[in-house]
């Protein structure tokens, strides 16, 4: 396959930035694009569970960069000019049917898919990105004004990279995929 420019070096491309240029920010065009991106992701019986907060005001993005950090995680967080947090919201009624006949919980699988379309959209747009699942939740509900009886579950940050390209680490073929049988 050619792969001069083609969905696998997108993919390859995509990594979790953890440095950004805090006096840059995302422009609309490009947030509207990944906004796209991020609402055409596919979830169980198209039940979308999810709401997207974006935060691009400079100063509630501090702020919730850095609720992100804490116990050393996250401390680059605050500088990145744009956040999308996402709350879980209630599925439809077959995908909580399905849900509760097949015991496996749709909405967060559904939750991930959605911040891989973001992560790969803002990619695409020359945007770095990090998907942060390490936050201080409470906090997040109380400056976001978020019902406290939801869940927050991923917050992606974006902006422009001070990063380098990064040699992905991964497993080997061999120990994540088999063919025809589990091994
Ligand atoms: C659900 C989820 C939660 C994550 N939470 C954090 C986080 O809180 N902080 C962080 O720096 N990276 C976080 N990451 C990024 C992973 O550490 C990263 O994707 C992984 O190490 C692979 O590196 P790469 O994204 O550069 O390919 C998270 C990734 C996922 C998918």
């Amino acid at each position: 396959m050619d792969e001069s420019f083609n969905f696998l070096s997108l993919v390859k491309a995509r990594q979790s930035d953890r440095r950004f240029d805090a006096t840059r920010l995302v422009e609309p065009e490009k947030l509207n694009y990944i906004l796209e991106a991020a609402q055409l992701a596919p979830s169980a019986c198209n039940a979308q569970p999810w709401k997207i907060i974006v935060v691009d005001q400079t100063d509630l993005a501090v702020e919730i960069g850095k609720a992100a950090a804490g116990l050393g995680m996250n401390k680059f967080a605050k500088d990145a000019p744009v956040h999308l947090v996402i709350v879980e919201e209630s599925g439809n009624l077959t995908s909580i049917l399905g849900s509760k006949l097949k015991n496996k919980y749709y909405p967060l699988m559904d939750i991930g898919i959605l911040a891989s379309h973001i992560a790969l959209a803002a990619e695409d747009c020359g945007l770095g990105s990090c998907i942060l699942g390490w936050f201080d939740e409470e906090r997040f509900k109380h400056l976001l004004e978020i019902p406290s009886k939801k869940r927050v579950l991923l917050d992606v940050v974006i902006g422009y990279s001070l990063n380098q390209k990064k040699i992905k680490k991964r497993k080997a073929f061999k120990s994540i995929a088999s063919f025809n049988k589990y091994k």
